[in-house]
């Protein structure tokens, strides 16, 4: 058993909450960290579990790493590991961002194949594509994707799949082609602000990178990389997510540190919803502004709207006046969130890679658990506006990628309390 989270129905909000750095950036960064002998200093990194987990990959390999509040440091000297295990890697597919890495600068990796997950089947081909484009050779043996390449050669490659763009692909073979040999040129790259800050941090550490943000990024190879420091951005996750509590529980919330221009889609639905959003000097003002309406949303790859955002938007959703429609164009499946709501009183169908929700009058507190880790925002999200209590289990979802949203919302008024393994034995 573990620790749960009780909500009660609370709101209207008041108040200012700072929003944390990016996990999703933080993860391919601290992969980056290995691209070269000396230390680099990451600022700003959320004291979240996915974190911890890729600390404990980047000490298997063999890099000494401190974590003092929010600033991490990777010491790569002793970096001479070429294995991530299974135990690792099964606890969390972005560890799959350390095989660019290993192949630059061992020209061998061993990384246990990420399984399908919660949210989807969640494949590698653009990965192993990508990097094949480079030189790299692969096999999968007992598990484990084994690659080995001589000096990696720059390349022209698509990194296009069935959905689109993907993130971490982008992230692996832009690490590898910042050692190889020429230029790379990476088409249909994912344009995320995560992919755009990973860049930021190589070319400080000597990279030579061009484009980042658009659909072709260019690398050339350079012979070697030094350490750097780099401050990550802001979690844009984690801004919507507060936003998104804002308008459910209704009043006016200030968010500082969260950045606009990587909210773009999502200030747009928010507006169409009823929920005002103004940008002050590095703050936005969130407001409700009467009654939720329904709308239609589609998630896409930046900029379009995120599907990390797609379950707590659906908790608005439940709740705002008419029908909604949510079309989930990055993970068809991810869907685990909807009998959760609808045993809250939601009204939720799901057509193919489309959820329709009728926006009900009121929902009803109930013990719920959450799969994955933005479907226990959601749940949060909705025990913000439901009846009586909601008690949410599975918490150890939550703390992958949100460091203490608990507190953060409590922060500007609504009754959560976390309850201990021991108080629910009493
Ligand atoms: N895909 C392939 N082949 C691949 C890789 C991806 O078909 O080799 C597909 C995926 O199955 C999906 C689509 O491409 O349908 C996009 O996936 P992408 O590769 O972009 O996802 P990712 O890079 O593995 C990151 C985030 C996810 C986020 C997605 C999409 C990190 C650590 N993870 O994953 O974050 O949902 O991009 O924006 O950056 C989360 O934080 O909750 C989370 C799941």
């Amino acid at each position: 058993m573990s620790e749960k989270l009780l909500i009660h129905q609370s709101g209207p909000f008041q108040g200012t909450v700072t929003v944390n750095g990016a996990k999703n950036a933080a993860l391919p960064l601290m992969a980056a960290c290995l691209l070269t002998d000396e230390p680099s200093i990451l600022d700003n990194i959320p004291r979240v579990t996915d974190v911890l987990t890729m600390v404990e990959i980047l000490r298997r390999l063999g890099a000494a790493v401190t974590f003092e509040g929010h600033r991490l440091t990777v010491t790569p000297a002793g970096f001479t590991g070429t294995v991530a295990p299974y135990d690792l890697v099964s606890r969390m597919r972005a560890s799959i961002c350390v095989l660019g890495p290993l192949l630059a600068r061992h020209g061998k990796a061993h990384v246990s194949m990420p399984g399908g997950c919660v949210i989807g089947p969640r494949p590698i081909d653009l990965h192993l594509k990508g990097l094949a484009a480079l030189g790299a050779t692969f096999s999968i043996e007992h598990g484990y994707v084994v690659g080995t390449a001589d000096r990696l050669r720059g390349g022209r490659l698509l990194l296009s799949g069935a959905f689109g763009s993907s993130v971490l692909a982008t992230a692996n073979v832009m690490m590898a082609a910042t050692l190889a040999e020429g230029t790379t040129l990476i088409e249909h790259a994912a344009c995320e602000p995560e992919v755009i800050d990973l860049a930021h941090a190589l070319v400080a550490m000597g990279a030579r990178i061009e484009g980042q943000g658009g659909p072709v990024i260019r690398i050339d190879g350079v012979e070697r990389l030094h350490g750097a420091r780099h401050r990550i951005i802001a979690d844009r996750i984690e801004a919507g997510t507060l936003m998104l509590a804002t308008a459910i529980a209704g009043g006016e919330v200030t968010l500082e540190g969260a950045q606009p221009e990587h909210l773009g889609a999502v200030l747009d639905k928010l507006a169409e919803a009823s929920v005002s959003v103004e940008k002050l000097n590095g703050m936005l003002r969130v407001k409700r502004e009467g009654p939720l309406r329904g709308v239609e949303v589609t998630t896409l790859p930046f900029p379009g709207f995120p599907t990390d955002l797609q379950a707590p938007m659906m908790a608005l959703m439940t709740i705002a006046q008419g029908v909604s429609v949510l079309t989930e164009q990055v993970y068809p499946e991810r869907f685990m969130h909807i009998s959760e709501l609808n045993r809250m009183g939601a009204s939720i169908t799901r057509e193919g890679s489309s959820a329709v929700v009728k926006g009900v009058a009121r929902l009803s507190g109930a013990p719920v658990a959450a799969s994955d880790l933005r479907a226990s925002a959601a749940l949060i999200l909705a025990g913000l506006a439901a009846e009586n209590q909601t008690e949410l289990a599975g918490v150890e979802h939550l703390e992958r990628g949100y460091q203490n949203l608990e507190q953060q919302l409590g922060r500007v008024g609504a009754k959560i309390r976390r309850l201990s393994e021991a108080e629910q034995y009493k």
